[in-house]
Order: structure tokens, then sequence, then C-alpha cells
């Protein structure tokens, strides 16, 4: 929900209007999207992004070292009470890892029988002074598509991603860091990833927003996503016994 490290404000963004109820998603922070992205590939009725992050998950383990605390969570076919979120046996762990940097891994094991299709995002909101303002780097040259307004459209991202309208894009073969550059906060945070192959830049802008419940009207400009990502040509097959990791990191300089 927040990570604001040592001396610094908060990189993370939350929803003022953010739900915090059982079986409804936050608004903010860093919701797990697992194991698929956006709508359910066949069926309409379940829930946007997945369910992992309208579980409730297990705490495996609480750690701390020099300037660092890590918690591990874990989520399995057991544990939803909801059944149709029990349909194939995976073992889901996810570690956070908080010091000065934040540091996200996300890992799918199989443990069942038959391959593992999936797609998922660590769903990050971060906090800027004005989207207008903002740029973000490490996206040039790559492949996306725009779905914002229904649009559908497969381009090339030339140059760094700005903002002047509702911006839904999945950006593929995406492996660098991307940089949110925010010249209001006099600051940049840079995202790392492994194991991720989509980046996906979300601001849903004016009206979008106002048909959010869980979204203020005015709060869009505070805010962009940017997030690590296996989605839509870039999903993941993980065979049985095997175990699929991604991960993100976050930092942010003056
Ligand atoms: C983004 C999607 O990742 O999440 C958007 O690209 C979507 O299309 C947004 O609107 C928020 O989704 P949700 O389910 O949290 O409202």
């Amino acid at each position: 929900m927040s990570y604001k490290p040592e001396g610094k404000t908060d990189l993370l963004w939350m929803s003022k209007f953010s739900c915090f109820e059982e079986g409804k998603p936050i608004r903010g922070g860093i919701p797990v999207c697992w194991p698929w992205f956006g709508a359910h590939p066949s069926d309409p009725k379940m829930p946007s992004h997945g369910f992992a992050r309208i579980s409730h998950w297990n705490v495996k383990s609480v750690s701390g070292g020099n300037g660092f605390t890590e918690l591990r969570l874990s989520l399995t076919d057991k544990d939803p009470s909801d059944e149709r979120f029990r349909t194939r046996p995976f073992d889901l762990e996810l570690s956070v890892r908080c010091g000065k940097k934040l540091e996200i891994e996300l890992s799918t094991a199989n443990s069942g029988k038959v391959d593992f299709k999936l797609t998922e995002a660590l769903h990050s909101y971060f906090s800027v002074s004005d989207i207008k303002k903002v740029s973000i780097s490490g996206l040039s040259g790559a492949e996306y598509v725009e779905t914002a307004g229904g649009i559908g459209e497969n381009r090339i991202q030339s140059g760094s991603v700005l903002f002047s309208s509702e911006v839904d894009r999945l950006y593929f073969g995406s492996v660098c860091d991307c940089v949110i550059s925010d010249p209001g906060l006099g600051r940049e945070i840079r995202i790392s990833k492994e194991g991720s192959r989509t980046t996906v830049v979300w601001n849903p802008w004016i009206a979008k927003s106002a048909k959010m419940p869980d979204f203020g009207d005015s709060e869009y400009p505070e805010m962009v996503c940017v997030e690590t990502a296996n989605a839509a040509a870039d999903s993941v097959t993980t065979a049985p016994g095997k175990i699929h990791r991604m991960k993100t990191v976050i930092s942010s300089e003056n």
C-alpha cells in the first residue's frame, strides 16, 4: 500500500476513495494481478485481474537484516474460499523486501500435472506531482497496443511516454528499466524487472476516473501505473513441477 524510503516521500499512490473491503481490490499500492490480467479469457463473470488481489494470503515468514525487512506470503489452490478459484494446483509466493529499494517477487510453482498458462501483473501505482508534466523513459522502440477508448491499435513507441489524455497501453517484449521523471517533485523513480516481458502504462484521465467509484474525479493527475507484467501475447506457460518468477525493483533518486 505504501513505500516510503527513509527521508523520502511515498513512491506509491493510494486513492482516498479506495475500498478496504473483503472481496474488493485496493485502488493503489501494488495489487497482485494473477492468474489472469484484465478480463478473464473466457468467463466475463470472473473478477477483473484475477483472484490473487482479493484473496487472503498466508504469512510464511518475516525477517529482517541490515537495513531491510522481508515478508514472504503464500497462496495455494486450497486457500480461496470461492470454489471457482480452486481449479488447478499451484503454490504462489510473494516476497516483499523493503529497504533502500523495494523488491517484490512473485513466484508461481505449478504443482499440478498439466501446463499452467497465466498472465499477471504487479499493478504498481506511483505517486507523481502532475501527470501532464511527467515522462517515462525506457520504452522507446517497443511495440504497444493502445486500449484506451477501445482503440486496440498496435503502435511503436517513439521517445518517452507523455500524457495529455487517457493512456492504457501494453508494451510487449519490454524488458528494460523504466524511469518516471517528475520535475515537480524533483525525483526519478526507477522500475527494474526480471521475468517480465510486458510493461503496462495506465492513467485513466477524466472520463474513466469518473466511472470508477473507488477513484476520485480529481485524483488522476497524482498517479501513474507502470506495471511489471506478462500479459496478452506475453503470457507465460509453466510446466508441471516448474517455477516461474517475476520480479520488480523500485527505487528513487532526487
Ligand atoms: C490496468 C488496465 O492495468 O488496470 C486498465 O490496463 C484497467 O484497463 C486498470 O482499467 C484498472 O483495473 P481495475 O480492475 O483495478 O479497475
